[in-house]
């Protein structure tokens, strides 16, 4: 965890040193002579804002860059007419590429106004060489540039920013790198629940997916980093934990004691304090009868498994290299529901890989109807570059179009069956927050993941407290504290 670091006692007048991460404390620390000199120039304290597109694993990323940014003396914003602005960006569809390049768009009439502003751009898009020269040719106003394998080093790209006397845009991308660099300061957004990379990068090359080209090879954290990390976290009064990795049912494989996700789930379940256990996402593949064992004797693990199914067809799912069958995925949840009979499954879908037929999206249906998804998000497949399935011939836009909302209607139906079979019952919520619409109310998260609105007092954000599910409202519940 971060230590309280007083960076005013690191000796600046030395070169930075080479270990990690006293050499990023060490940039840190210079950096905050820069925001200083900001604040002093324009008579205000400079403002920051980190804008996080996509996956779990971003956000958690999103709030690292936020760490220190806080940490040089930016005030956080969530307005993009900020002093420094930064996107954090996801390459995993096409539109989300396409949302970047429209808000840089804005961002360059806020620069016009405002010459001190800087503007960075990382994360997985900026790991894909095309949009590099594209924001070279046409984005020509940013100023810094880097990957997701080199983000622990975010203050020292930021140093170097600041040192920019008109060389131009700064780029630093890695192809890959197997390091893990710990300590680095973190902002969280909620006081108490955080999420926590248990691994990075993905092995499994799904034939549609872009994520082991942008993220790198699978490499684990160790368990000792982990657990000192998150019984920080406690001792700081977080009570949920969102364990993160692309397969985390992987976890552990290449370490130099090799352990299973399992048993680092039971070390977890260890610590004091600590109330309620998350994990995503899960691989079908890897899913073990242990993990599912320890689940089920867990007092802690939620009750929530996301299972990707991304297609409920054998042949498809081939094609997509998902190495599991529609029969082995369905023995699967039956072997779950077995043990964990209370237990909220949701997925993935792709509607539209190429191949796909009607038949085939009936055959994801099918499963659909048979697995009762408590959730399912829902896509269409967005061709990129450099994968596998790019190659592959394309599904008719129409077709395609058909499909998802036929999908999209069955996911519907079973997810509204779903949460109305506990209407009456009364459950345990962590309370998250003040209801955005009626702020007489407030929003807690049931250990299954669903949400419910509930009369009481803010003072109980970040506490379980018992909830009688009045009346299912589609997705979420009205109720009673009891
Ligand atoms: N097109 C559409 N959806 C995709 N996903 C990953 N790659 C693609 C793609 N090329 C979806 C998968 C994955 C989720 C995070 O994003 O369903 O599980
Ligand atoms: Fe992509 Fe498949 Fe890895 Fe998930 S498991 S990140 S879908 S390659």
């Amino acid at each position: 965890m971060i230590q309280n670091i007083d960076y005013s006692k690191i000796d600046l007048t030395l070169p930075p040193p080479a270990k990690e991460p006293d050499r990023q404390y060490y940039f840190i620390a210079k950096c905050r002579q820069q925001v200083e000199a900001f604040a002093r120039e324009w008579g205000r304290v400079p403002k920051a804002c980190v804008v996080n597109y996509g996956c779990q694993m971003n956000a958690r990323d999103s709030e690292k860059l936020a760490g220190v940014l806080e940490s040089v003396g930016y005030e956080l914003t969530e307005d993009e007419n900020a002093d420094f602005v930064i996107f954090n960006t996801c390459t995993v569809r096409d539109n989300a590429n396409q949302r970047v390049y429209g808000r840089l768009g804005v961002l360059n009439g806020y620069k016009r106004r405002n010459p001190g502003m800087k503007i960075a751009l990382c994360g997985c898009m900026m790991q894909e060489n095309s949009v590099i020269e594209k924001i070279r040719e046409s984005y020509r106003f940013v100023d810094l540039i880097f990957g997701t394998h080199n983000l622990y080093k975010f203050a020292e790209l930021l140093d170097s920013v600041f040192g920019n006397r008109g060389q131009g845009m700064i780029i630093d991308i890695w192809k890959d790198t197997d390091r893990i660099v710990e300590d680095l300061p973190v902002e969280r957004k909620y006081p108490y629940k955080s999420g926590i990379n248990i691994m990075f990068g993905c092995n499994n090359f799904c034939s549609y997916c872009i994520v082991p080209y942008v993220r790198g090879r699978e490499r684990s954290r160790s368990p000792k980093d982990i657990l000192r990390e998150i019984e920080g976290l406690v001792a700081e009064g977080v009570v949920e934990i969102m364990l993160l990795g692309q397969n985390v049912n992987s976890y552990g494989k290449g370490l130099e004691d090799p352990i299973t996700f399992a048993q680092l789930l039971q070390e977890i379940e260890k610590i004091e304090g600590l109330k309620r256990i998350r994990f995503m996402t899960s691989h079908p593949k890897d899913l073990s009868d242990e993990l599912i064992a320890v689940m089920r004797d867990s007092k802690k693990i939620c009750r929530h498994l996301h299972l990707p199914l991304q297609s409920g067809s054998t042949r498809i799912l081939q094609a997509m290299n998902r190495r599991y069958t529609k029969e082995q995925y369905l023995k699967l949840v039956e072997k779950i529901r077995r043990e964990i009979p209370d237990i909220a499954i949701t997925t993935d879908i792709i509607v539209g890989f190429p191949g796909e037929t009607m038949e085939d999206v009936e055959e994801t249906i099918d499963v659909i109807r048979k697995v009762k998804y408590d959730n399912a998000f829902t896509f269409i497949y967005s061709r990129r570059t450099g994968t596998p399935a790019a190659a592959m011939e394309q599904v008719p836009e129409e077709q395609v179009k058909a499909g998802f909302d036929r999908v999209l209607k069955a996911v519907q139906d079973t997810a509204r069956e779903q949460a109305a079979k506990y209407q009456g019952c009364v459950m345990e919520a962590l309370v998250e927050e003040i209801n955005e619409h009626d702020p007489s109310l407030l929003t807690g998260r049931l250990s299954n993941n669903t949400l419910v609105h509930f009369p009481g007092d803010p003072s109980l954000i970040g506490s379980l407290v018992q909830v009688c599910l009045e009346e299912c409202r589609g997705f979420y519940y009205l109720g009673h504290m009891v």
